[in-house]
């Protein structure tokens, strides 16, 4: 099995590279299906998304925008609700389809604080595509429309997702040891 460590933690493959681009060529085909003809605008959310939404892109074919965005990013292993303002949208998204790109949705606390400040700017509706989805983890009210790989509550790395800033730049998805 192989292993990585990470700073001071030690971690074991849980989803190969293979698995991870079928299951985003998969979600992309369910988003080519439902979006067509409605012009979509998708906001990545940086910078745990950034893996996921370059290869998701390349599998998406209907006529559509993307940008980026930041929000206060996770410390150490405890997701935060305090969770700061959206920086960086240029584009109105007034009476726009917009499609979130995650990489994970985990208590929920902030896809639904997303949710809410992208509401404020009047889109035509929102949708959130999470590359990963815990829901034994989630807590708030809310349902990502397109999810690639759920998850147990392990916490993991790679692909985009990051341990104290590390580990991003992995091609698979590790998880922690106990
Ligand atoms: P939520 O607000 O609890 O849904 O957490 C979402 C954010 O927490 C994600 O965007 C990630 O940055 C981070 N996160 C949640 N679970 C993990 C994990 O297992 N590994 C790395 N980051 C995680
Ligand atoms: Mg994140």
């Amino acid at each position: 099995m192989k292993e990585v460590r990470i700073l001071d933690k030690d971690f074991e493959l849980f989803i190969d590279a293979d698995t991870i681009q079928e299951s985003i060529k998969r979600i992309a085909v369910d988003i080519n299906n439902d979006l067509e003809g409605k012009d979509p605008i998708f906001i990545a959310i940086l910078n745990g998304s950034f893996m996921f939404a370059g290869d998701l892109m390349k599998h998406v074919t209907v006529p559509s925008e993307i940008t980026f965005v930041r929000i206060a990013s996770y410390k150490g292993m405890k997701s935060s609700e305090n969770i700061m303002e959206v920086m960086g949208l240029k584009e109105d998204i007034k009476d726009r389809t917009v499609v979130i790109l995650e990489d994970i949705v985990d208590t929920g606390h902030t896809i639904e604080r997303l949710l809410s400040q992208f509401e404020t700017h009047s889109p035509k509706e929102i949708k959130v595509a999470t590359l990963l989805f815990k829901p034994k983890a989630l807590v708030k009210d809310v349902k990502p429309d397109y999810v690639a790989l759920s998850i147990p509550n392990d916490f993991i790395v790679g692909y985009g997702l990051d341990y104290d800033g590390y580990g991003r730049n992995l091609q698979d998805i590790y998880k922690i040891k106990e």
